[in-house]
């Protein structure tokens, strides 16, 4: 069988990946929208062998069941939040998101203390926006892994995870709601992937795009964010929801490694070239578009120099921090002439392939285990 070259183009809808124009011409989604119907073409498929053939899967069965935690009652929602300070605090550790003397020239040279907070503030509802939305991708991509998944034990976990997922959307809103007073609506960068993840027919891409892109980078967000954050309420929350988290990676690795062992040189090109596409709309999507327009900035005069802006670019890199071992651990990057290893160069994102994947570290993510550098204070 020959592998078929997919062009740039057909991946992720321009040749050149840094193409800003093309970046932004994908237009924002329409604030008002409340529902948004995606047809898939997926099977239902059941099984009748209950025999335990995956016990590596029952395993993290039995931890989701005895993981699980309430939303309403683990997390001290009476907490109070003052939002500008918190921010301000945070701006003391993580900057302002950009770097101020790296866009001398445009209109954010003007900006005092006032715009910079402003941005800050809208930074964080828009990034815990986007959360909530790739949680309730989530939501439906476990929701559809379990019906489509021919394996039992996949299915008894994945149905632990529809649970999990359930409360990760229920504290995001509900912190969103409470404490930031409302959020944004989804970034058109990470509709689009999506829509790509559950529209497709093969089950085993939901696992990719969902388990390996979506949640591994989630992990290394959630992560980070957990670190830097004074916020006690939010950190709280994310360290409640990052225990489910790295579980939920941990089920796509060990699903996938068996999948693609069995699989020929086209199959696997198909699956790299997804992986490549996730991670160029995961990467757009943090241009965050939608705060500039709020901010009543030009999105066009910014995009270009935060392609470049050397405090951003670590930021970013950190993001692929767990999809890149990850993808190695599954075979992804060498697999057709190390292909998507060749791409992840070009992201500047391959030093982290030596990583510890998450298919082993889910472990150290559990409640109460935590090392030092997890641990809630
Ligand atoms: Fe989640
Ligand atoms: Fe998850």
């Amino acid at each position: 069988m020959t592998v078929t070259h997919s062009s740039t183009s057909d991946m992720i809808g321009r040749e050149d990946v840094n193409d800003v124009e093309a970046i932004l011409s994908v237009p924002m989604v329409d604030p008002d929208e409340v529902l948004h119907a995606v047809k898939s073409d997926a099977e239902t498929i059941f099984t009748w062998d209950y025999s335990l053939a995956r016990p590596h899967l029952r395993k993290l069965y039995e931890k989701a069941k005895t993981g699980q935690w309430n939303g309403s009652i683990d997390i001290p929602w009476e907490t109070p939040v003052d939002v500008e300070k918190t921010i301000a605090a945070d701006q003391e550790v993580l900057g302002k998101g950009v770097d101020p003397d790296w866009y001398a020239g445009t209109p954010l040279e003007r900006w005092g203390d006032k715009e910079w907070l402003e941005f800050g503030i809208q930074g964080r509802k828009w990034m815990l926006s986007q959360f909530l939305h790739g949680e309730q991708g989530a939501l439906i991509c476990t929701a559809k892994i379990t019906e489509t998944v021919p394996w039992y034990d996949a299915k008894l976990y994945a149905s632990t995870q529809v649970v999990d997922e359930a409360r990760h959307v229920e504290v995001f809103a509900r912190y969103l709601d409470e404490k930031l007073g409302g959020g944004y609506q989804i970034n058109s960068h990470l509709g689009m992937l999506l829509d790509d993840v559950v529209k497709d027919a093969r089950w085993d891409m939901t696992y990719l795009g969902m388990q390996i892109m979506v949640e591994g980078l989630a992990l290394a967000a959630f992560g980070f964010l957990h670190q830097l954050t004074s916020e006690p309420l939010l950190k709280h929350l994310l360290r409640y929801v990052m225990s489910d988290e790295a579980r939920h990676v941990a089920f796509g690795v060990l699903s996938l490694k068996e999948v693609y062992e069995h699989m020929s040189d086209a199959e696997m090109k198909e699956r790299q070239e997804f992986a490549f596409e996730a991670s160029v709309r995961m990467r757009d999507r943090f241009l965050q578009q939608e705060v500039w327009h709020h901010m009543g900035v030009n999105a066009k005069d910014i995009v270009p120099l935060m392609l470049q802006d050397p405090g951003r670019k670590m930021f970013q890199q950190m993001l692929f921090s767990k999809i890149v071992p990850n993808c190695k651990k599954l075979g992804l990057l060498e697999r057709n002439d190390q292909w998507l290893r060749r791409r992840f160069e070009d992201l500047g994102v391959i030093q982290f392939e030596d990583w510890e994947n998450t298919g082993e570290e889910y472990l150290k993510f559990e409640l109460g285990q935590e090392p030092a550098e997890i641990r809630h204070h």
